[in-house]
């Protein structure tokens, strides 16, 4: 049977009907249960280490790296005193230093960007932070975490998830190193539905994928879940949700924030699991 005949059988009411990109209403961030006024923000993480606005290309925006420092670091902050931390994607070392900052004891982020890992080492040392506290790896996430053992007490998976679509492969890898959280920061597609939306992208953008051993020329798969796809592929790996940070409160009470639509359409989360 043809794709065509396939199509037919179908109906072109169904297929024909492209719902495009993000088919969801328009929907704000979710209702913040917060004091007003209580998620002010008058100096920021990145007011404090500025260097990092200028060690990356990838939405290095005052205001969207310090509310995602809020919504990351000061709403997890429990998870972070002591704990031995691995940084997935960890781009220029912006959320490693955040973390040991946070009172991690050691932090391991993995950058497959060489030219990355050179900015964050260098930003590391420039705040003189303790090289026995921190580890940058230059590789493929999936190959570093198959091929070593990293054991740690906490996973930021920041800014990574939909710019793979080997997501159970990667929680698999997450659960292996022990880790009891795991911090989420992500693109969503809004549907109610444990969906998830595939898209690709090219390599040649800094903040992208990078080719592996799954992808054909300089094009990558990925895809993007639902939030209810998100739980579920927590839950296939044994971590609950336990809750999605207050960017509802955050946007409420600092209304001049600019590029953070993403985060007050409800096109991007960040959240928290814990193993069950
Ligand atoms: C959108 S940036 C996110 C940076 C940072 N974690 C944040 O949340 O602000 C995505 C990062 O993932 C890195 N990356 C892409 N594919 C990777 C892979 N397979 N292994 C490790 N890092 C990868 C990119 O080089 C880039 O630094």
């Amino acid at each position: 049977m043809n794709l065509q005949t396939v199509r037919r059988r179908l109906g072109t009411a169904i297929v024909g009907k492209h719902p495009g990109p993000d088919p969801a209403p328009r929907q704000v961030a979710p209702a913040s249960t917060s004091v007003p006024g209580s998620r002010t923000l008058t100096e920021g993480f990145f007011d404090r280490f500025p260097t990092f606005l200028e060690t990356s290309e990838t939405s290095s925006y005052r205001w969207r790296l310090n509310l995602r420092h809020e919504a990351i670091f000061t709403e997890n902050r429990d998870l972070l005193a002591g704990a031995r931390v691995l940084d997935i994607a960890s781009h220029d070392g912006r959320w490693s230093m955040a973390a040991l900052e946070a009172g991690a004891a050691h932090v391991t982020g993995v950058e497959a960007r060489p030219d990355l890992v050179a900015n964050a080492e260098a930003s590391l040392r420039k705040y003189d932070v303790d090289e026995s506290r921190w580890r940058f790896v230059s590789g493929d996430i999936f190959e570093v975490l198959r091929d070593e053992q990293i054991e740690v007490d906490v996973v930021l998976c920041l800014g990574f998830l939909y710019h793979t679509l080997r997501h159970s492969e990667l929680l698999t890898r997450v659960r292996q190193t022990g880790a009891q959280h795991l911090v989420v920061d992500t693109e969503i597609h809004r549907s109610d539905a444990p969906v998830m939306w595939l898209d690709e992208e090219t390599v040649e953008r800094q903040g992208n994928a990078v080719a592996d051993e799954l992808s054909v020329g300089d094009v990558v798969l990925t895809g993007r879940p639902s939030l209810s796809a998100l739980e579920m592929l927590g839950r296939g790996q044994g971590f609950e949700m336990k809750g999605l940070s207050d960017w509802g409160g955050l946007l409420r009470d600092n209304p001049d924030a600019d590029q953070v639509r993403d985060y007050r359409i409800g096109r991007r989360i960040t959240c928290r699991f814990d193993r069950t």
